[in-house]
């Protein structure tokens, strides 16, 4: 499975340490983040992921940034992502099997790096449920549709 990584500087640092537990646990990963802590747009790093990830070159994408918030927002500005930010683990695996999630979020600020890998794992070892829940993303992409061009 290829996973897709972005981070601003904020999340240089927890991206770094994401990145080797992904590699350690035998998941391809590619590098969409910024490398330094010198200050980037983290839009442009969401957006960035989001993209690669519709057009099909990962299966799953991680961002990362102070709050994990503003990276995701961005992200969900482009049809086909659904991403949200966690700070538990039963919140990571619930956006997965109920929310069809396909881009997790991680505040780099707010969580330590203990829980931003067992965040991961929550989140990658988690399905969708399809079903009910099927039907309700269904509806998501119902009014992503009304809105897009
Ligand atoms: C950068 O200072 C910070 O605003 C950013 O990493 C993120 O937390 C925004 O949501």
């Amino acid at each position: 499975m290829t996973i897709l990584i972005g981070n601003d500087h904020a999340g240089t640092e927890l991206k770094n340490v994401i990145m080797k537990h992904l590699t350690d646990e035998g998941y391809e990963v590619e590098n969409y983040g910024t490398d330094t802590t010198e200050s980037v747009d983290y839009p442009r790093i969401g957006q960035k992921v989001a993209e690669a990830l519709v057009a099909g070159e990962g299966d799953l994408g991680i961002l990362i940034c102070g709050t994990g918030i503003g990276i995701t927002l961005a992200a969900n500005k482009v049809p086909g992502i659904r991403a949200a930010a966690c700070y538990d683990t039963t919140t990571a695996h619930l956006i997965r099997e109920h929310n069809h999630a396909n881009i997790l979020g991680l505040g780099a600020r707010i969580v330590g790096t203990e829980l931003a890998k067992d965040i991961v794992d929550s989140f990658l070892n988690a399905k969708p449920l399809g079903g009910r829940h099927q039907d309700r993303v269904d509806l998501i992409t119902e009014i992503e549709k009304k809105y897009s061009k």
